[in-house]
């Protein structure tokens, strides 16, 4: 078993392409369980992230769209897939209205867009993935893992997605 995995990794992605391309991986990669929080400004990729995500997890394209009109989108993929866009919402209670708890417990993959705006309620067992808009067509993500499945995906990232 490797032990020297880091619990943070960036990759400095050069194009649209090669943010699918990581995002196909994690969803590859994803194990129930897994919450996925996404950090970054408006348009900086993370609805990108998670439609390719879905991909890696055999639910088609066309049927992930930016929930940012519906709280919580359902999919079912390999695995069942939770996609939450916390922006529009007032506080973290209405989070938790959502049923947010029983959705991150459970044994499907959660997606949480503006992750930041949650955190204290999220489990300390997640991916963090922070995107930064490095220019017109470049972004930097820097994923980091607090627990044994979010550590184990990063794990598959690592060894199978080189940023170089
Ligand atoms: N390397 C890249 N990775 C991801 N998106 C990119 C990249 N380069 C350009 N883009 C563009 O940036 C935009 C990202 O939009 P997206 O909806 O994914 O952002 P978002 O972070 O979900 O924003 P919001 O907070 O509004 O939901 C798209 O228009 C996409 O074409
Ligand atoms: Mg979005």
């Amino acid at each position: 078993m490797p032990t020297d995995v880091p619990s943070e990794i960036t990759f400095d992605l050069a194009s649209e392409a090669e943010t699918q391309r990581l995002g196909r991986a994690l969803g590859e990669a994803a194990q129930p369980g897994l919450v996925v929080a996404l950090v970054g400004n408006l348009g900086a990729g993370k609805t990108r992230f998670v439609q390719a995500a879905a991909e890696g997890l055999d639910i088609p394209r066309e049927a992930v769209n930016s929930p940012t009109f519906v709280l919580i989108h359902e999919y079912e993929g390999r695995l069942p897939v939770y996609h939450f866009d916390t922006y529009r919402l007032g506080d973290i209670d209405e989070f938790l209205e959502l049923g947010a708890d029983e959705y991150m417990s459970g044994d499907g993959v959660c997606f949480i867009e503006w992750a930041d705006r949650m955190e204290e309620v999220l489990p300390r067992d997640r991916l963090n993935i922070t995107f930064e808009i490095t220019g017109e067509l470049t972004r930097r993500l820097t994923l980091a893992a607090g627990g044994r499945v979010s550590q184990s995906v990063l794990e598959v990232l690592q060894n199978g997605h080189g940023s170089d």
